[in-house]
């Protein structure tokens, strides 16, 4: 189908939820995408922040092969040796203690907060003083499904779906004052992105989960950190987190963690742990031996290739050369991140926009969040090349879009 047919039947075919670009993708390879007419794109969103080993890698096409031949599914009634062995890569990689899998972030995040519910139920059983609240940050995102809604702050993704899940306070990111205001023995988990991705690549500081992590051991409430966007060595870091000096109760991973295969994990402690019996939750499909085999081979190539350093040394010099960027044009007013999660923000949302439009002609992908940020989340295999291309890209559009606007100015003056 060419893409215009794609379009007429997609408007009647499906639930309206997507505005799409209007591009069609075959294949990919590397960190390159191919659209219908042999056209390569170079992806530096790689799926929102999937795609860790680009397109075509060998070590996932091989897992996925392998998995196949042998079996793909046979649901958590029964025994699978790809389970523990994720489970024993990704707690050793935490330093949490226990898993649970499932098939995507918002999942992951639906168990990250029934866990935090039932922990505080079971503390109140064993005397303690422990209420049912969450306290969640502004400008927040953490999936779709009703609980994850309600911790999410955006009004467009929770108001339309009100009534949502009651006790939820939220509250600026970084500002203790308010996180200390809003703390009381009612809270149950409070819950943070490490590094807000949807929010605009914003991320926590030291004090603030310093001290997030103080008021949870006042009561025995859950320190709930999303890295679903964050983690698997986005940000060169297995997990944001282990930038800062902080153990979570909880964490939920998903988005990079097989690759492009659907799989999503929350991890917690052994002390939280003890809240969960047999039958209280479960997900059919979660931690399926496909999904876990390709969640191997991801972490074990991430390992073999030392992305992680790649990440860090590559992220600092694409943050370096963005900041000359910004330094050169002032419609630029901050470059943030961490490693490969980059967000460059823009006075204005229209010229945020519009250069992403632009960059799509010179086919570059890269994504609009929270308006005016452009956001990066490229495959961990990007090069300085990739790098350098991006950038000259950027100069450019951004000089002739602050010489157009120039000439508009001096033409208005003029007439
Ligand atoms: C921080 C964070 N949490 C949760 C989610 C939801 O993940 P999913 O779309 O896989 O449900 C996302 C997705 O963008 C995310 O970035």
């Amino acid at each position: 189908m060419t893409l215009a047919e794609l379009q007429a039947a997609e408007s009647k075919l499906l639930l309206q939820t997507y505005a799409r670009y209007p591009l069609q993708f075959v294949s990919g390879n590397g960190v390159h995408l191919r659209d219908e007419h042999g056209n390569d794109y170079l992806d530096l969103l790689s799926g929102i922040g999937v795609c860790a080993l680009g397109y075509n890698h060998s070590a996932i096409t091989k897992a996925i092969t392998q998995q196949a031949q042998q079996i793909i599914h046979t649901s958590n009634l029964f025994y699978h040796q790809g389970t523990t062995e994720l489970a024993l890569r990704l707690t050793e990689l935490t330093g949490l203690d226990r898993v649970f899998f499932c098939n995507s972030g918002t999942e992951a995040w639906e168990a990250a907060l029934k866990l935090a519910r039932a922990n505080a139920k079971m503390l109140r059983a064993e005397g303690k003083q422990i209420g049912t609240k969450f306290i969640a940050m502004e400008n927040s995102f953490h999936g779709r499904s009703m609980g994850s809604v309600s911790t999410t702050h955006k009004a467009l993704y929770r108001e339309p779906f009100a009534p949502l899940i009651p006790g939820v306070e939220f509250i600026p990111m970084n500002d203790v004052a308010a996180l200390r205001a809003a703390f009381s023995n009612e809270v149950c988990g409070i819950a943070i992105e490490v590094l807000q991705g949807e929010g605009g690549i914003n991320p926590v500081t030291e004090e603030f989960l310093a001290t997030a992590r103080e008021l949870c051991d006042s009561n025995g409430a859950l320190l709930l950190l999303d890295e679903i966007q964050s983690g698997m060595g986005r940000t060169g870091k297995w997990c944001a987190y282990q930038h800062y000096n902080v153990r979570p109760d909880v964490t939920t991973l998903a988005k990079p963690m097989a690759g492009g295969v659907p799989i999503g994990a929350m991890l917690c402690t052994d002390a939280a742990a003890r809240a969960i019996t047999p039958g209280m939750h479960g997900t059919t499909f979660g931690g399926n031996p496909l999904a876990v085999a390709v969640a191997i081979a991801v972490i074990d190539e991430i390992k073999s290739a030392n992305l992680l350093n790649h990440v860090n040394e590559i992220g600092d010099y694409f943050r370096t050369q963005l900041q000359s960027l910004q330094s050169k044009h002032e419609a630029i007013k901050q470059v943030r991140g961490l490693g490969l999660m980059i967000g460059v923000e823009f006075h204005s949302a229209d010229l945020a926009k519009t250069i992403l439009g632009k960059m799509q002609d010179r086919r570059i992908i890269i994504n609009r969040t929270h308006e005016t940020v452009l956001r990066f989340l490229p495959p961990y295999l990007i090069t300085r090349e990739h790098v350098d291309q991006t950038i000259a890209a950027l100069d450019q559009l951004l000089t002739q879009q602050s010489s157009s606007q120039f000439s508009v100015v001096s033409a208005q003056q003029n007439s």
